[in-house]
């Protein structure tokens, strides 16, 4: 599925229709540049799922931890800066308890993080950004078949992620 996002606006309401849709426990990994919209996709996700204090981007400490409404736990990471896969012990993510991942620059910790549900492509595009979502799971499927099921960012589609949204492609 294949989305343009004009404003940052439209990136919020993709991340709020992600949070509305997730399964009970999902792992997303986001990747693009730097300032293709990652951390806004994934403050608006939070947001969504009742986080209410600050929402800092995990630039510096790598991984943020949030509760969630509704019990769950969920994990941000950053991992632009991380010296090597291996760090990631370091952070002691209690991977058991988190029932979300979200996960910016996973290409820097390659084989050391849990396979990802649902893999976002996010893009520079003009003055907004493309968005690109592609399964990595049995879950991750049935959870895009579900966004395209709710219809509420059809509007954002390009011609090209409706035609695919019919046939999720992996
Ligand atoms: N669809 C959009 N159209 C235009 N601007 C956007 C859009 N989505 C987000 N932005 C803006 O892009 C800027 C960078 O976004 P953001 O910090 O989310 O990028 P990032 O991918 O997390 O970058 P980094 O890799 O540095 O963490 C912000 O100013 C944000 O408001
Ligand atoms: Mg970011």
């Amino acid at each position: 599925m294949n989305y343009f996002l004009a404003d940052a606006a439209a990136t919020d309401a993709l991340g709020q229709q992600f949070a509305r849709t997730q399964p009970a426990s999902a792992i997303v990994h986001l990747h693009g540049d730097l300032g293709a919209g990652k951390s806004t996709l994934a403050r608006a996700w939070l947001r969504a799922l009742g986080v209410s204090g600050a929402i800092r981007s995990p630039t510096y400490t790598l991984v943020e931890h949030y509760p969630l409404a509704d019990g769950g736990k969920a994990l941000h990471l950053d991992l632009y800066r991380i010296a090597g896969a291996g760090e990631l012990e370091f952070l002691a993510l209690d991977d058991a308890a988190a029932t979300l991942w979200l996960v910016e620059w996973p290409e820097r910790a390659e084989g050391a993080l849990p396979a990802a549900d649902l893999r976002i492509d996010l893009a520079v595009e003009g003055a907004g950004r493309s968005a690109r979502l592609a399964a990595g799971s049995a879950v991750g499927v049935t959870w895009l078949e579900r966004v395209s099921k709710t219809g509420a960012c059809d509007a954002l589609l390009t011609s090209e992620g409706r035609k695919s949204s019919q046939t999720p492609d992996m």
